[in-house]
């Protein structure tokens, strides 16, 4: 396997397999030539023998120049369980690391228990809230419009 940067062109293959990979449909702005344009640096894909078998997209934040955030992971169900989730995640941690960020950040839905399971495995803790659901601490407005999400931060290090 190896992990690349995205490039403009690969929009359409992950405009093909997103739904497929992800569950149910999605369909977002971030897989756009322009965005890839924009976030190349931080936009990667892994591959195998040429085709892509998983793909993230994150930034480095603006605001707060310690910060990265991971936007969105996908892996081929046929390829989970092997370490693809976790090469991403390592790689971007590294480049993160190398931009003087201290700190990653995430977020997936509280029904998510496989992500909530993956990000536990990589180190992320869950950031406190005020509310939990089933034990779990969930923010309940997380985007203005009631949608609840679990909050991840992981520090690294050198
Ligand atoms: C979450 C997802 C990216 C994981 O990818 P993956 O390549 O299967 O994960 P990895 O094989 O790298 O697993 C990394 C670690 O997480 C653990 N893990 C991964 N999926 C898990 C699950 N469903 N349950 C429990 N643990 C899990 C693995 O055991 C592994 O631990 P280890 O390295 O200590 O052995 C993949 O399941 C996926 O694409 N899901 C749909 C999209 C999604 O939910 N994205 C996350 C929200 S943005």
């Amino acid at each position: 396997m190896i992990i690349r940067h995205m490039e403009p062109e690969d929009c359409g293959a992950i405009i093909a397999v997103a739904a497929h990979w992800w569950g149910s449909s999605y369909t977002s702005d971030m897989f756009s030539s322009w965005y890839i344009r924009h976030f190349r640096d931080t936009c990667l894909v892994a591959e195998e023998e040429g085709r892509m078998v998983g793909f993230l997209m994150g930034f480095w934040s603006q605001t707060l120049p310690d910060e990265a955030y991971i936007r969105i992971v996908m892996v081929d169900p046929a390829a989970r369980g092997q370490g693809i989730g976790r090469a991403l995640y390592e790689k971007l941690f590294e480049q993160a690391i190398a931009s003087g960020r201290t700190t990653v950040r995430c977020v997936t839905a509280p029904w998510k228990k496989d992500s909530i399971a993956f990000h536990t495995k990589l180190g992320f803790r869950i950031e406190p809230q005020q509310q939990e659901l089933e034990g779990v601490p969930v923010c309940l407005n997380y985007d203005g419009r009631g949608g609840q999400r679990v909050m991840f931060a992981r520090r690294l290090s050198r």
